[in-house]
């Protein structure tokens, strides 16, 4: 991750609802690795100013404010307030990135933001949080949804591709660069083009991620609202970055 700009995506959901919040006026989010640890931060902040958020195995962790569900980052819960944050796979990966030289946080909702925030990055790395540790379909999406923004302008495929059922903002401010792609960016822009290809409306978007393994567990934990909420693509302009010397995540 040395020298990266790094884009971390746990589409479903930690990333989404980390964008939820800020989106809701959230100050802040402070990702942390365990429950434990979360309580701690918590406690060691103004007394009423924090919001203790994130899941285990996708459910609410007994005795925190709210669970990992976007829906619950209103304006009322979390205006103004840091949200302290633990979840098992997209906080782990924020960890990862210490090393970076930025890390921004993705997710289909701020799909434009991300790629006009990349568009003049030297080496961009996406880091997809997967599932314990296994790629899963719903972030390798995303990763080649903004392979494909960002590659168009200098690959003539492109234009064989029909146009994405992405929000009003693709596209503004992209890159005229040419971007060298590993193989891994590759596959995951052939995800994403081939997806797009078959798909000709937004909500098959939400079907996709419903198939995902992380769509699978939310509707096995009865939570298969999430889904819909994080297929809104482009619902937020913004781009939330985390501040490396703090460790704190805020709006770029
Ligand atoms: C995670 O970070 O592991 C996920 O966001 C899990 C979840 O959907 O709650």
């Amino acid at each position: 991750m040395a020298g990266q700009t790094v884009v971390v995506i746990d589409v479903l959901r930690a990333t989404t609802t980390i964008i939820y919040a800020l989106a809701s006026g959230a100050i802040q989010v402070i990702p942390c690795l365990e429950v434990d640890e979360a309580r701690l931060v918590a406690a060691g902040e103004i007394p009423g100013s924090t919001v203790l958020g994130g899941e285990r195995g996708g459910l609410p962790i007994p005795g925190f404010d709210l669970g990992n569900s976007p829906c619950e980052y209103t304006r009322q819960r979390v205006g103004g307030k840091t949200v302290v944050f633990t979840t098992t796979n997209g906080t782990r990966a924020l960890l990862r990135c210490a090393a970076a030289r930025r890390v921004l946080v993705g997710a289909f909702v701020n799909h434009s933001a991300i790629c006009r925030e990349l568009a003049d990055e030297p080496n961009v790395t996406l880091l997809c949080a997967g599932t314990d540790g296994h790629v899963t379909r719903e972030d390798a999406l995303f990763a080649g949804a903004v392979v494909h923004e960002l590659a168009s302008a200098g690959q003539s495929m492109a234009s064989a591709v029909p146009p994405l059922p992405l929000g009003e903002g693709r596209g503004e401010g992209a890159s005229n660069r040419e971007f060298v792609l590993n193989d891994q960016a590759e596959l995951a822009a052939d995800a994403w083009r081939s997806f797009i290809c078959d798909n000709a409306s937004a909500n098959s978007l939400g079907q996709a991620l419903r198939a995902s393994r992380g769509g699978r567990n939310l509707i096995e934990t009865g939570q298969e609202t999430d889904i819909d909420l994080a297929a809104q693509i482009d619902q937020f302009d913004l781009v939330p970055e985390l501040d490396l010397a703090t460790w704190r995540i805020r709006l770029a």
